[in-house]
């Protein structure tokens, strides 16, 4: 038996955008998934509940073919990440699944077969993926992502960031489609907000290093007017900004998909308590933790 875990994600600017070219700012949180994987009497891998379709029995189906192993697997998803609101759930539950089973058939972590793995995991539940979540639930920590370069990792400087469930759960791959759509039907507007977000990340990447929460605020509102041009926020969305907002955050915005799924909020790190409660008037709140270790192998 083997145990991993790996660690959800928020998007601090350019979701959506990263699909088509431009950068992204992202980190892990404090939320893991856990997998425990066994190994069973027949072949196949399966999940424990029986539950089909999963992106941790795919990510652990290619781990056994690229070892050319031929073991059977059994495989148990623990996890405090929300599944389906934008927090990297799916790569997560991924990442630590082809960990596990990697560990447990030849005693070795091997980041990038276990992203190749994740990836393969992700495209169950999503169209076309930039690779972002995977390449965080797999490394961990903050940076910079591009489709063209992949990830690299920064130190961003901030700790800590409120994160709002709305509870309304979205499949990403929809979303993706929409703004695909979006795309084609209006190259020209399209490819100059691609461009602004390209300088609105180097802005953010400017304000997280100089530590100016307030502007970093204000560059989400306009993150997220951008997010809201090309159909992706969502009424629930927009009263969990402007709770925020209320309580006294710089800045709100969706993070992930949208369509429902999560909001991120900054503030200085002793007014993110008293937001709190003004948001949970109506939704689910926490504190989160950025910037936390990768996949790793546990203690049973
Ligand atoms: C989903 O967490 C982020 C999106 O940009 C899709 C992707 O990057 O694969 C919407």
């Amino acid at each position: 038996m083997r145990t991993a875990s790996a660690p959800g994600k928020v998007i601090l600017f350019g979701e959506h955008f990263v699909v088509h070219g431009s950068p992204a700012i992202v980190a892990s949180i404090d939320l893991r998934a856990t997998a425990i994987v066994e190994l069973a009497r027949s072949g196949g891998v399966r999940l424990r509940d029986g539950s089909r379709g999963s992106p941790a029995v795919r990510a652990a189906e290619y781990i056994l073919s690229r070892l050319g192993a031929s073991a059977g697997l059994v495989i148990e998803i623990r996890s405090k990440i929300p599944q389906s609101v934008g927090l990297g759930s799916s790569a997560a539950v991924a990442a630590s699944s082809s960990a596990a089973a990697l560990h447990l058939l030849t005693g070795r972590v091997d980041h990038s077969l276990i992203l190749e793995a994740s990836y393969e995991g992700e495209k169950i539940v999503h169209y076309m993926p930039s690779g972002m979540d995977t390449s965080i639930a797999t490394f961990g920590g903050s940076g910079l992502y591009t489709r063209s370069d992949g990830y690299r990792r920064l130190d961003i400087g901030l700790e800590e960031i409120l994160v709002v469930n709305t509870g309304r759960q979205r499949r990403t791959g929809d979303l993706v489609l929409r703004v695909r759509e979006f795309s084609e039907k209006k190259p020209e507007l399209f490819k100059q907000l691609l461009d602004e977000v390209g300088r609105m990340i180097m802005e953010g990447l400017d304000y997280l290093r100089s530590r100016d929460l307030e502007k970093l605020g204000r560059l989400m509102n306009r993150n997220q007017e951008f997010l809201r041009m090309v159909g992706v926020s969502s009424p629930e969305i927009e009263e969990a900004i402007a709770l925020c907002l209320e309580g006294g955050a710089y800045g709100a915005k969706l993070t992930g998909a949208g369509g429902g799924g999560c909001v991120i909020a900054v503030a200085d790190p002793d007014k993110l308590d008293k937001i709190i409660p003004v948001v949970s008037r109506r939704f689910e709140v926490f504190r989160v933790r950025l910037g936390v270790d990768g996949v790793r192998i546990e203690q049973p």
